[in-house]
């Protein structure tokens, strides 16, 4: 029960409600008064000359005293005739002299006399209440007149007009078909607010109930689940936003699982790779060892060439590791000089030679003139290059080219090309193939000893540099790689 009464849906009711008692009650306490002022205003009209007719036809003093016979007298007569009426003779400083108002016990000595003055003195005055002094916190309709006799003001007539007529509101309210006829329309407009009201609400939360639903559905574990949206303003804008969520979160699992993926082949690649050299030099050593004194100096340099290039290959595979770990840790901080490029590209070259040779690989350097010196890490740039080239010639046949070209572009831009003449890279492939543990796995693919880890490190280290790469290719006829350095930021 409680959980209904905190929905957003009741929350919203509550308070619609009470601004609509709060307005009705306002409203009705408007009216009330309004028609209770305007009661009074139309008597005051009616019956404003009353006091003066009191005062002009009677004598109300005899001498300095009071004329209580006869005023008791004309009192009376006039309340008989106009039962609502209260008539009261005050002296200049507003002392009550003497009065006639049925039922009550007045409690107040002194009348006021700036509103009485203020009523005879302006000829169109504005409506005028006063003090009732039957009821002295209550102010009431009346007229008022001065008494002058031989010339002398001796005082006023003070006539409350509005008697005990409408105490209160409610009296006044259902003593008035009118008033109540206003009072009954307001509670069926009160009561269709209300309907209406809630009908529009229900409406509003319905979809905020199916936007809760759906996202509770989708923490639950439904990663399909998403909001519908129609048209336009917040909650269309909340349901988009929360669509976008999903799709990130989603399109973020499926990268997890991808790379999750692409670990566990990585663990089982090199638990393959570790242990091909291991056991390779774990056999040549045992057979050392058991052979001894029978093996020639030919075949002990031998073995022993091979347990040295098997080490070489474990070196290898647990540094390009190791390195990679570091760039991804950003553990790695660039050691940045300026250094002809030309020349760690001549280096490169010149490493490659031998191996390229034995393999029948052509492998030639073309360097422009102008090339400048480059702000970078050289060791790191060396591995780039050094991977780049290590791939051209693992994926590249016998007889076939591998390329470095150097060469500025635009003015301010450097161009560093690694091109094989090799078997090239499938299009379907190529947004993959920066992607760390990733391996193309080809037919006949023998040769490709590699973990896949070669071009993220190139990736790393140039994505550190803020150097781009471009890479292009068609199977069976070679690729390019082609590093892009902005000179005005990079160069000198
Ligand atoms: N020049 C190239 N020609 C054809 N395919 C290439 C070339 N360079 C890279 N590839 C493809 O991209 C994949 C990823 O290259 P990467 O250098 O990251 O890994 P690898 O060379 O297999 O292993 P590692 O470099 O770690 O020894 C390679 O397995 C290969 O299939
Ligand atoms: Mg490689």
């Amino acid at each position: 029960m409680k959980k209904f009464f905190d929905s957003l849906f009741w929350k919203i009711s509550f308070v619609f409600l009470f601004i609509l008692v709060i307005i009705s009650s306002v409203y009705m306490y408007i009216s009330v008064t309004t028609a209770e002022m305007y009661f009074q205003e139309t008597r005051q009209r009616l019956d404003t000359e009353i006091a003066a007719h009191i005062a002009s036809d009677n004598d109300c003093f005899i001498g300095d005293s009071v004329n209580t016979d006869v005023l008791k007298n004309v009192f009376h007569n006039v309340m008989v005739i106009n039962p609502s009426i209260e008539v009261y003779l005050l002296n200049t400083e507003g002392k009550i002299l003497t009065y006639f108002a049925p039922y009550h016990e007045i409690t107040l000595e002194y009348v006021p006399l700036d509103p009485i003055k203020e009523f005879i003195s302006l000829e169109d005055h504005e409506f005028l209440m006063a003090i009732d002094p039957k009821n002295p916190t209550q102010k009431k309709a009346f007229s008022a007149a001065e008494v002058i006799e031989d010339g002398e003001l001796k005082g006023y007539i003070y006539v409350i007009l509005g008697g005990e007529e409408y105490e209160n509101a409610s009296q006044l309210v259902f003593g008035s078909y009118i008033l109540r006829l206003g009072v009954r329309s307001m509670v069926f407009a009160l009561i269709t607010a209300a309907v209406i009201g809630f009908i529009a609400i229900g409406f509003i939360t319905k979809n905020i109930r199916a936007m809760v639903g759906t996202i509770r559905e989708f923490k639950n574990g439904n990663l399909n689940a998403r909001i519908k949206t129609k048209g336009k303003g917040e909650l269309s804008e909340f349901s988009d936003s929360f669509n976008d969520m999903a799709d990130t979160i989603v399109s973020n699992i499926d990268e997890i699982k991808r790379i999750d993926k692409l670990r566990r082949e990585l663990v089982a690649n090199v638990s393959h790779d570790l242990r091909t050299p291991l056991a390779i030099i774990r056999g040549y050593i045992e057979t050392v060892l058991i052979k001894d004194e029978k093996l020639s100096a030919d075949e002990r340099k031998k073995y022993l060439e091979t347990i040295l290039s098997s080490t070489d290959r474990l070196l290898n595979l647990v540094e390009e590791l190791f390195e990679l770990s570091k760039l991804e840790a950003k553990d790695k901080t660039l050691q940045l000089e300026e250094f002809p490029i030309a020349e760690l590209l001549q280096d490169v070259y010149q490493k490659n030679l031998i191996i390229a040779e034995s393999n029948k690989i052509k492998v030639t350097i073309e360097l422009s003139d102008n090339l400048p010196l480059i702000k970078a890490d050289v060791g790191m740039m060396e591995k780039v290059f050094q991977n780049l080239v290590d791939n051209a010639l693992k994926f590249t046949p016998e007889n076939g080219s591998i390329k470095l070209i150097a060469e500025r572009f635009d003015n301010n831009n450097l161009s560093i090309k690694v091109i094989d003449s090799g078997i090239g890279i499938d299009k379907d492939q190529l947004p993959n193939i920066f992607d760390k543990y990733y391996q193309i796995k080809r037919v006949s693919d023998g040769k490709n000893k590699g973990t896949g880890l070669g071009l993220a490190i190139v990736k790393k280290i140039l994505d550190l540099h803020k150097f781009d790469i471009v890479v292009d290719s068609e199977v069976n006829k070679g690729t390019s790689f082609n590093i892009i350095i902005n000179c005005t930021l990079d160069c000198k």
